[in-house]
């Protein structure tokens, strides 16, 4: 990576301001998944044992400029302190007098963890005012938040405008292996995309480098109708369905080769009840079609056995593999069986693999088979941006090596 990282900087009796997404899930306060928080432990601990002070900042949810008790970083704080095992010290807010006198008192190996940044509207309105404040706490900046970096916020970009700053070694590695895909991937490279909506720019971007295209999930039903069949009540995404229709003609050649489902598990749409919760209709019918022969009153829900197969058979046969997104309502048991396939696949080829998307990664590691993987990515969106050829705000704004 051409932007500097930690690597590159003294931080030896620095106050070191690092922004990380510790944006966890949490259930009734309690954090269910700390990988993120995991995956931030090699910049902290690096920045620990060469001397530094740490001044830890996130974002924890959606809290909209609000003081939203709820999306406190308390328990991540917690959290934290048993996986570095040292104090890290609670504080009540990102700014204010009490936060200079906590951040001015540090002493090396010292760590506090800021109030959630997103309970000031001023953060993600990328206000100077507030970047000024925060770097006023620390004398270096360092973004590990890779999650966060194509949001152009106070803590995520604009604070590197104030601070000599570097990237964290989990940026590194992230933008490391999202680049060799991009850029010169093993081959054949199969990328396999699912989830509900197509992702334009992704399949745009990724069409000039894959060897094997593999649609399953909601998004494959768009793809059938461009190919002119019935989906019958089949989720269909009008947004890119012209965009399905360039990547049919556009593959028709065979180059690169498009892998579509060629039959569907279908359930009648009062099968499945997506209000409060993803959850399916006791009783409601199971069945498998063909793709050419979706019944008009059903949709699909999961990609059915000779799919599994096929994605399998494709996926095995692939060097370097890149999963984005279930290939069924992966919240449902009953409707899990394509993403378990294409994770056994996965986890059984030597490929270098690699998956991005909450909700996938959540599906495999529901699944047992997230270890399996060569990288996890840690950023959702910020991923998908990456892939789309984007270039990420906060990354944009670490200086050059
Ligand atoms: C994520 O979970 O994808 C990141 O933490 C970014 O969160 P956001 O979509 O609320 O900006």
């Amino acid at each position: 990576m051409k932007k500097k990282t930690v690597r590159d900087v003294d931080p030896k009796g620095k106050r070191v301001f690092v922004r990380v997404d510790f944006n966890v899930p949490l259930q009734d306060g309690k954090i269910v998944d700390d990988s993120r928080i995991k995956a931030a432990l090699p910049t902290l601990n690096d920045l620990l044992d060469r001397g530094a002070s740490l001044i830890i900042a996130s974002h924890l949810g959606r809290p909209k400029g609000k003081v939203k008790p709820e999306l406190s970083l308390a328990p991540v704080a917690r959290r934290l302190e048993e996986l570095i095992g040292r104090s890290v010290k609670m504080l009540s807010d990102c700014i204010g007098p009490d936060v200079e006198k906590a951040a001015g008192g540090l002493k090396p190996g010292d760590v506090v963890m800021l109030e959630n940044v997103r309970f000031h509207a001023e953060e993600e309105k990328g206000d100077e005012a507030l970047a000024k404040q925060l770097a006023g706490l620390a004398d270096l900046y360092v973004n590990d938040a890779f999650g966060a970096a194509h949001r152009a916020h106070a803590s995520t970009a604009v604070i590197a405008q104030f601070l000599p700053s570097a990237a964290g070694l989990l940026v590194e590695k992230e933008v490391q292996v999202l680049t060799q895909l991009l850029e010169d991937p093993e081959r054949p490279f199969a990328a396999a995309l699912g989830g509900v909506k197509a992702k334009i720019g992704v399949l745009e971007n990724l069409m000039a480098q894959v060897d094997t295209l593999i649609i399953g999930g909601g998004q494959a039903y768009t793809f059938l109708k461009a190919k002119g069949l019935e989906i019958g009540q089949s989720v269909f995404d009008e947004g890119s369905f012209e965009l399905a229709k360039g990547i049919l003609s556009k593959t028709e050649g065979g180059r690169p080769q498009l892998l579509l489902p060629v039959d569907v598990v279908v359930t009648t749409p009062e099968g499945v009840e997506f209000e409060p919760t993803v959850k399916r209709v006791e009783g409601a019918p199971i069945e498998v079609a063909a793709s050419d022969a979706i019944p008009a009153d059903m949709m699909g829900v999961d990609i059915g056995p000779e799919t599994r197969k096929l994605f399998a058979e494709a996926i095995g046969n692939a060097r370097c593999v890149v999963w984005n997104g279930p290939m069924g309502i992966a919240e449902i048991p009953e409707f899990t069986e394509g993403t378990r396939a294409v994770a056994r696949a996965v986890a059984d080829s030597d490929a270098y693999s690699v998956i991005g998307g909450g909700d996938v990664v959540a599906a495999v590691e529901q699944l047992g088979f997230a270890e399996k993987f060569s990288h996890v990515c840690t950023g959702g969106g910020a991923s998908l941006e990456f892939l789309e050829g984007k270039e990420l705000p906060g990354i944009a704004a670490l200086p050059d090596r």
